[in-house]
């Protein structure tokens, strides 16, 4: 396994659309194992294959999220994987959560979307899931699959929180 490096925007690769998975090999297999630990080690809870630079329909999701509701209930791993996955249904409730994106290091901002989504995808081992989902996973699932159309959570805000975002963004940079 190996960490890879993030693309961050504005790398123009972020706005690729990506493509199909035709078939579930060992590369693809390999590919998904890099982006666990890719999106563990940075730390995030969602990476899509376009965000290491590979044009593939395919993401990893995390929420990492404590078994239990005790204050001190470690997280448990419980690692998704979504190939060509389809959103065929989105509720008309919306719900609003602080986004966050590793291509976006340590910006955050308000992101309106549907509250629950049914979707479809294939699992790494082929299996055709259609479930639905809400909450922080349906969420999750919706910026990942903006990804796969070349589409950030930024492009969701209006032009000046964006604008303010990227300069943010750039400032952190050039103190680093
Ligand atoms: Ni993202």
């Amino acid at each position: 396994m190996a960490i890879l490096p993030i693309l961050e925007a504005p790398d123009p690769r972020l706005r690729t659309i990506s493509s199909p998975v035709a078939a579930i090999d060992d590369d693809l297999q390999r590919l998904i194992d890099d982006m666990f630990e890719t999106m563990y080690d940075a730390p995030g809870i969602g990476l899509a294959a376009i965000q290491v630079g590979v044009p593939k329909r395919v993401l990893v999701i995390d929420l990492q999220e404590p078994e239990s509701d005790e204050e001190d209930a470690p997280p448990v791993k419980k690692p998704l994987v979504f190939i060509n996955p389809e959103i065929l249904e989105g509720s008309d409730d919306l719900s609003v959560y602080n986004e966050g994106c590793l291509s976006v290091p340590d910006q955050f901002a308000e992101v309106e979307r549907p509250a629950s989504i049914r979707a479809s995808w294939m699992d790494r081992d082929g299996r055709i899931h259609e479930e639905r989902l809400e909450g922080l996973l349906a969420t999750c699932l919706q910026h990942e699959m903006d990804h796969l159309q070349g589409v950030l959570f930024i492009d969701h805000l209006s032009r000046l929180k964006r604008d303010m975002l990227m300069k943010k963004l750039n400032k952190a940079r050039k103190a680093a």
